[in-house]
């Protein structure tokens, strides 16, 4: 198993990656997700590629692509109420359906804090939906907790 960022030959199997994390969500939040798996979000994959401030890392094993992971170097300046902050979001992750409960996914949060601390960042970040509760369990067991909530109500 090695982490590693893409190729780009490699980003149509990481969209068909992206595709079931999307089904993930779009079961879990139909009134929040578009079903199925457009052709402007299959497109938004290639201006992540472009995009400076963001990575595309993967992981590989036996010669597949069983995990990706978008990755985002943020750095909020100072606001009259917020300090500065740099920080790394792990904005999109998953790892195929077949491949599941095989350490693949942490084995790629380790490739990240590894990456992010010789970068000299100090904080990784991400945000979840509540209902993923698989999700939740994978973070918490890998280290994260929770700081901020978003919160809603049905009127
Ligand atoms: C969440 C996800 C990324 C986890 O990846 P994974 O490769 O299966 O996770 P790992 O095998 O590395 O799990 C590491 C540890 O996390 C915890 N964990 C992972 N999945 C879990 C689950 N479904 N339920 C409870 N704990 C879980 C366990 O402690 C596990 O260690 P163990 O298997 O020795 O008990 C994967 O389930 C996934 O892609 N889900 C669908 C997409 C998704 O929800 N992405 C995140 C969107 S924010």
């Amino acid at each position: 198993m090695a982490v590693r960022f893409a190729r780009e030959e490699e980003l149509p199997r990481v969209n068909a990656l992206r595709s079931q994390v999307n089904d993930v969500h779009v079961a879990g939040r139909p009134d929040v997700f578009r079903p199925g798996f457009s052709q402007e979000m299959q497109d938004f994959l290639y201006a992540i590629w472009r995009d400076p401030d963001k990575e595309i890392a993967v992981c590989e094993r036996n010669g597949a692509i069983c995990g990706f992971a978008v990755l985002h170097r943020v750095k909020r300046p100072e606001s009259p109420i917020r300090l500065a902050m740099d920080y790394i979001d792990i904005d999109e992750f998953g790892v195929d359906a077949a491949c599941r409960r095989q350490g693949v996914g942490a084995e790629m949060i380790e490739f990240i804090r590894g990456w992010a601390r010789e970068q000299g960042y100090r904080r990784l970040e991400l945000n979840m939906w509540e209902f993923n509760e698989d999700a939740l369990a994978f973070y918490e067991a890998l280290g994260f907790s929770t700081y901020r909530r978003y919160m809603e109500m049905t009127i």
